[in-house]
């Protein structure tokens, strides 16, 4: 790292990788174990004991070291915005339903920006022991080894994800059009649980596409640099700027991108 600038963005990263990691350790811990677990916006939008948990030791630490940068965090245990330069988003655990419900498919995501723009991206995995990262401009990697994605070239044969959002009960707005559609397309499409997961493996090219609605800023702030930085595209469904709030976003790995416009938009 020769400048000044570099030097910060290291140190950065190198913090949201020992939090991920921490907070990781939380959830392989408590996996499978009993859980208090509450209701949210609604019956389905749960939160459990353990995304407390891990948005407390992710938030306590960031204003212990890092005093002087906004937060934002899901379950309300910081939204600091005084226009720092930079800028924590974290999802204290990505996929609760599937960790309340003791499906190994969850993790920590933690995105950080600097001057508005995406800087460094975290997603750890605990149970599989997988970290996936990028920081802006170096590539994307998973435990550390170069990820790409896919070169999948044919909707007919690629695997997709997607998601529903929890007002899916009483919303019109449903994705369930779309669903249908790429059930119909695609080689397969699955519903894993989790957005930031289901972007890193876009990067990494275990999927060639996914496509979720009404998300929110922590679901995607890791995932949308880590699937750039390993070579894909990420918008919204029209095509333009994927919203940094996360309420549409198309990933791919970019060949398919168009197709999947013409066939999700
Ligand atoms: C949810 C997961 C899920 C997606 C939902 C998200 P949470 O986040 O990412 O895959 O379909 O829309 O809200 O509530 O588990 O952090
Ligand atoms: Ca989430
Ligand atoms: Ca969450």
């Amino acid at each position: 790292m020769s400048t000044a600038a570099d030097a910060e963005t290291h140190a950065v990263h190198a913090l949201a990788v020992r939090l991920a990691r921490e907070a990781g350790a939380i959830q392989r811990a408590r996996y499978e174990t009993e859980l208090r677990i509450d209701s949210k916006s609604r019956p389905i939008d749960l939160v459990t004991e353990v995304d407390r948990a891990c948005e407390a030791i992710v938030v306590e630490a960031l204003r212990r070291e890092r005093p002087g940068d906004d937060i934002l965090a899901e379950e309300g245990g910081a939204h600091e915005d005084a226009g720092a330069a930079w800028r924590w988003i974290v999802d204290p655990l990505d996929g609760t339903v599937n960790f309340a419900h003791g499906y190994p498919c969850f993790c920590v995501s933690i995105g950080v920006e600097r001057d508005g723009r995406r800087e460094v991206g975290v997603v750890y995995d605990p149970l599989r022991d997988e970290l996936f990262e990028a920081v802006r401009g170096g590539g994307a990697r998973r435990n550390g080894r170069p990820v790409r994605v896919s070169q999948a070239a044919s909707v007919q044969r690629a695997l997709l994800a997607t998601g529903f959002a929890y007002d899916v009960h009483d919303s019109a707005d449903d994705n369930l059009d779309r669903l249908v559609r790429a059930v119909k397309r695609a080689g397969g499409v699955r519903r894993d649980g989790s957005a930031a997961i289901d972007l890193c493996y876009v990067a990494c090219g275990r999927f060639d596409g996914y496509w979720e609605l009404k998300l929110h800023a922590w679901d995607v702030a890791a995932g949308i640099l880590i699937v750039e930085e390993a070579g894909g595209r990420v918008s919204d469904l029209a095509g333009g700027s994927p919203p940094a709030s996360g309420h549409e976003i198309l990933a791919s790995n970019g060949r398919l991108h168009e197709d999947l416009l013409a066939l999700l938009g």
